[in-house]
């Protein structure tokens, strides 16, 4: 990693995990600094990343993005544009309180023009509510932060108004973004919550029955809920701040029951304020009802398992490494799954919980 010094190309390569909501961020109180109406507290998953490189070249020129290969149309993603234009405009900021506070050295000044070029490749698909774009903007951010020396907070904020969901992807284990109330959302921050260590034998299980891109985007349906939602009005008041409690409680105490509990009812609701919005916005399938009800059997007897879905029909069931292979198999009974994909869940079984690879 080089770092800008003045009119040198500069440039950063980090990864970063992307995280899950288990209690959901839904609905913006501003949507140009993408400030959020409610709290909402997210699980790292350390082993879904966005390794992403980034460029800052001197002098006027094109920004591009390529993910996965695929160069990405900025005309039509103005959020790129937002977060170069912050991370400059931060860049001149420093420099001016750097320039007014030194005696001048006789250089020229650094050149006001810069462009960007990204490169981000992540293991996991994109745009399918898997929270991509909130491992690809973080990465962003984190980059940035390296090459313009910024602090925790400028970086927070960069990753968030790429996409919200990417400042809880700052940090490891247990994360709260507050909402906070100032109208510059100078105290909307993620933070890492006093719970933060890793709850060591905490598994996710991805299960991605759709891989493409979801009907109606993240931004859509919150305006949509937003405006038309009572239940998401109820959701933001009366519900949220509690959930927000019991979560971390119930992963300081490590008592699992309790987390899953929160974790599916959140799930559940956020649904329904989707269902809930005018038009209605349907983002589970077939196979997302499927897999509840497994999940719901499961757990007859004892809560082991809990499962949790974005604005899309693919699930992230939590569970913890002991009853990570049983559920596989539940799952594996009641789910069709295709007989390349039973290999690749045979050789994860045999890795991950050391149990024989025969699924
Ligand atoms: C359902 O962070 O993707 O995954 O801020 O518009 O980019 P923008 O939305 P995004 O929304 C995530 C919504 C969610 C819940 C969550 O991650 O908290």
């Amino acid at each position: 990693m080089s770092q800008d010094d003045g009119a040198a190309e500069a440039e950063a390569t980090v990864r970063v995990p992307m995280n899950i909501a288990l209690v959901k961020y839904w609905g913006k109180r501003d949507d140009l600094l993408i400030l959020p109406l409610n709290d909402s507290i997210s699980l790292t998953v350390d082993r879904l990343t966005a390794e992403t490189t980034i460029r800052m070249v001197p002098g006027v020129g094109k920004h591009t993005v390529e993910i996965n290969g695929k160069s990405v149309e900025l005309s039509s993603n103005k959020r790129y544009q937002t977060v170069f234009d912050e991370a400059l405009r931060l860049q001149r900021k420093r420099k001016e309180a750097e320039a007014s506070s030194a005696d001048s050295n006789g250089n020229d000044p650094p050149p006001i023009f810069y462009h960007f070029h990204v490169t981000s490749t992540t293991n996991f698909p994109v745009a399918a509510g898997l929270a991509s774009s909130a491992a690809g903007f973080a990465a962003i951010a984190l980059a940035i932060q390296r090459i313009l020396r910024l602090d925790d907070s400028q970086a927070n904020r960069l990753a968030r108004i790429g996409s919200g969901s990417a400042c809880r992807s700052m940090y490891g284990g247990l994360v709260h973004w507050r909402k906070g109330e100032m109208d510059d959302g100078s105290d909307c921050l993620a933070v890492r919550t006093e719970a933060a260590a890793n709850w060591e034998d905490l598994y996710c299980i991805i299960l991605v029955f759709d891989d493409g891109r979801k009907k109606v985007g993240s931004s859509e349906g919150m305006r949509r809920s937003r405006e038309t939602s009572q239940l998401l009005k109820h959701r933001i008041e009366s519900i949220v701040p509690q959930r927000i409690q019991q979560i971390q409680e119930a992963y300081t105490s490590r008592n699992f029951e309790q987390l899953a509990r929160v974790i599916m009812a959140d799930s559940n609701q956020f649904h329904a304020v989707c269902m809930d919005s005018t038009p209605p916005i349907r983002y589970l399938n077939e196979a997302s009802w499927q897999l509840i009800d497994t999940v719901e059997e499961f757990n007859i007897g004892g809560i082991r398992a809990a499962y949790t879905f974005d604005a899309g029909p693919n699930a992230c069931v939590i569970v913890q490494k002991e009853n990570a292979s049983q559920f596989l198999k539940a799952v594996l009974q009641t789910i069709q799954v295709p007989s390349e994909d039973l290999q690749v869940i045979g050789k994860e079984l045999a890795e991950q919980f050391d149990v024989p690879a025969e699924p």
